[in-house]
């Protein structure tokens, strides 16, 4: 149990919440001592946001921002140490070329807009991803300089899925393995592990995807094998604290049992 389970870097620090903090009551039926360590989220659905308003589909990634902020806002309130964020995928290059460019751009902004309202409440960013793979110089930049800016923050790791493919993930730790000269008799899980994107970051416990769609899109595909899944209907720019809040609830509802039995 306690290796499935973890305490919230708060209740782990021992020093227990200040005597005037209350829990919000949005956290109701949540257990504090059951948190999923570490959310995975694969942010769906802004184009069919913008589409049912009328409004192109960038509009609809514009919209996400604050979805995203919210979700992390909700993490650090419930006291999750880590959020990892599907931001743009390996086969996401596959988009009209006007997506694709606003994209690049769009997160360029966001990082210089946002970095040091998150570095402020502690959060250190990541990138997990095939960074020099089509990536514009300028992005890469503003990711290293996030990246600098936050690396010594511990209340909350967000880790952006960026440029990422699990199976592209996968390749390259196999890559790495080869070019490492491990023999095959000494590969393992931990030789493939320890040469993934970020090898130190705890598995998923609970990926949620939201639009409706029940499939996880190359997402970390290593990480999650014994992930709790939790499906949303709701759009990614509609999606907010509560709904983060109620997946928590939805997860602490199942009995995880990792291949074993339950005692
Ligand atoms: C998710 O929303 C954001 C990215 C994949 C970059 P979509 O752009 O996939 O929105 P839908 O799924 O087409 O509605
Ligand atoms: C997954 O969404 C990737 C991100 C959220 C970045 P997609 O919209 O790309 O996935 P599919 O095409 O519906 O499987
Ligand atoms: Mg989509």
């Amino acid at each position: 149990m306690g290796e499935i389970f973890t305490r919230s870097p708060r209740a782990l620090a021992g020093t227990g919440p200040p005597a005037r903090y209350r829990r919000p009551v949005e956290l109701d039926g949540i257990d504090p001592q059951r948190l999923p360590v570490h959310v995975g989220c694969v942010m769906d659905g802004n184009g069919r946001w913008a589409n049912k308003r009328g409004l192109p589909r960038t509009q609809g990634h514009a919209a996400g921002e604050e979805a995203l902020f919210d979700a992390v806002e909700g993490a650090l309130e419930l006291g999750v140490g880590w959020l990892t964020v599907y931001a743009f995928s390996t086969e996401n290059w596959k988009r009209p070329v006007d997506e694709v460019r606003y994209l690049m751009r769009f997160n360029e902004s966001l990082l210089v807009r946002r970095r040091d309202e998150m570095h402020e409440r502690g959060v250190r960013i990541r990138f997990a991803g095939r960074r020099d793979w089509r990536v514009p110089r300028r992005l890469i930049r503003r990711m290293d300089e996030a990246v600098a800016l936050t690396e010594k923050n511990r209340t909350m790791t967000l880790t952006i899925a960026f440029n990422y493919g699990g199976r592209a993930e996968i390749v390259d730790a196999v890559r790495a393995l080869v070019a490492d000269g491990v023999p095959a008799d000494k590969i393992d899980e931990k030789a493939i592990r320890t040469r993934l994107y970020l090898p130190d970051m705890p598995d998923p416990d609970l990926v949620i995807r939201t639009s409706g769609e029940f499939r996880v899109s190359n997402f970390l595909l290593w990480e999650l094998a014994y992930s709790e899944l939790v499906f949303t209907d709701v759009l990614w720019p509609d999606f907010r604290r509560e709904n983060l809040f109620e997946a928590v609830r939805e997860f602490q509802r199942r009995d995880r049992r990792f291949g074993g039995l339950d005692v």
